[in-house]
Parts: structure tokens; sequence; C-alpha cells
């Protein structure tokens, strides 16, 4: 079975590829491969970022990689949070401090301008080749908080195709089948199972 390392720490993320992947990958997290480092993330976008871990992987275990990358763009703030989703209130990756903030400098801001998306960025590399899958989610930033599922700023989420719902009002199968990252990783497992 090929090896390949998902550069993530997330249990969550790595046993939801395993199961997409079957038997044709073994999928390593970062830990299975020695590597507790913080990867150095400083691109000034989600492909950099994604590029530059699945990189960084390679260069010092030597394993083919992937790696994700998310971003938050509200068309109001301009694209914030965007690659600095995770830590837009501050370094403490604080959800509820990055959502307060972003309800606070949209306070005003009418809902028909509200428009937003997620996207993830997914970057593999497989020897010397680099491939980036991309997926995205339309929907709207809310002004307040619905919902007690999921993580990040899906309660002020909420999809165009959610039937009013905000991400965190949704099983985690209906978020998926949606989701940045459910299509972005659909896209993967598709271009692997067809190149082994
Ligand atoms: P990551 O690249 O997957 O670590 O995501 C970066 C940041 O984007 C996270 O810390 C969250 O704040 C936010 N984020 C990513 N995916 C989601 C999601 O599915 N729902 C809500 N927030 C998300």
């Amino acid at each position: 079975m090929k090896k390949i390392v998902f550069a993530t720490n997330n249990a969550h993320k790595l046993q939801e590829l395993r199961q997409m992947l079957g038997d044709r990958y073994e999928i390593l997290g970062l830990a299975d491969i020695g590597c507790h480092e913080d990867i150095p993330e400083t691109a000034d976008n989600i492909e950099g970022n994604a590029q530059m871990k699945a990189r960084y992987v390679k260069e010092h275990y030597g394993y083919d990689c992937f790696s994700d990358d998310t971003g938050l763009e509200i068309d109001a703030l301009g694209g914030e949070p965007g690659v600095h989703s995770a830590r837009y209130a501050g370094p403490g990756h604080d959800s509820e401090a990055n959502i307060d903030k972003v309800l606070k400098k949209l306070d005003g801001v009418g809902m028909s301008e509200r428009t937003a998306r997620f996207r993830t960025a997914i970057a593999l590399l497989q020897g010397d080749e680099m491939h980036l899958f991309e997926g995205q989610v339309e929907g709207l930033i809310l002004t307040e908080r619905h919902g007690t599922g999921g993580f990040g700023y899906d309660s002020i989420f909420q999809p165009v195709e959610g039937a009013g719902s905000t991400f965190a009002q949704m099983s985690p199968q209906d978020k998926n089948s949606i989701s940045h990252r459910g299509r972005a990783v659909a896209r993967l497992v598709a271009y692997l199972n067809g190149h082994q």
C-alpha cells in the first residue's frame, strides 16, 4: 500500500480521509511520522500555505504529502479574514473571539451585503509534482449565532444551499456534502483513485 502523509494533527480529518480512500493508500498523520513542530504557514493566501506545508513534509520527512488550508472570505470586509481566519482576533485560535470580531465589523451592514464564502485549497505533492484542488461554498454571514454544532465560524455562516440553516445547525453529513472542505476532498480523492 502506498504511504501518503496528510499534514494535519486533526484526528477527525484523518479518519474522514481514511474512509474515503479505502485501502488504496495508507494515510499517515503528522504524529505518525514524528513531526511535532509547528510547520510554517506564512504565505499570503491559502494556496500558498497548503503548498508550503506539503513541501515542508516532503523536504524534512521524505513522504509524498497533501495539506489543506481554509479561509472565510467576507465581501464587505474586502475578503477578510481569509488566510487569517484561524487567528483573526489574535494568536489564540479563539473561535468565539473571531466571530465577535466579524460581527462587530459587520455591524450595520444589511443582509444583501453580507455575502461570503469558505474556500479550501488542498496541495498534493507526489514526487516533485504539485497538484492543487479547491472547494468553495457561498453563503451569508448572519447577525448573530445560530446552532451549536461544528466549529470555527459555523454558527454565523448560512450556506446558500442550506435551506436556511447555518453550518452549526446541520448534521456533519449534510455539512460535508456541500462544504468547501468536502468538495476539495472529493476532488483530491477522485484524483488519487484515478492515479495510483
Ligand atoms: P484550517 O485551515 O482548516 O485550519 O482552517 C482555518 C480556520 O478557518 C479555522 O481555524 C476556522 O476558524 C476556519 N474554518 C475552517 N473550516 C471551517 C468550517 O468548516 N467551518 C467554520 N470555520 C472553519
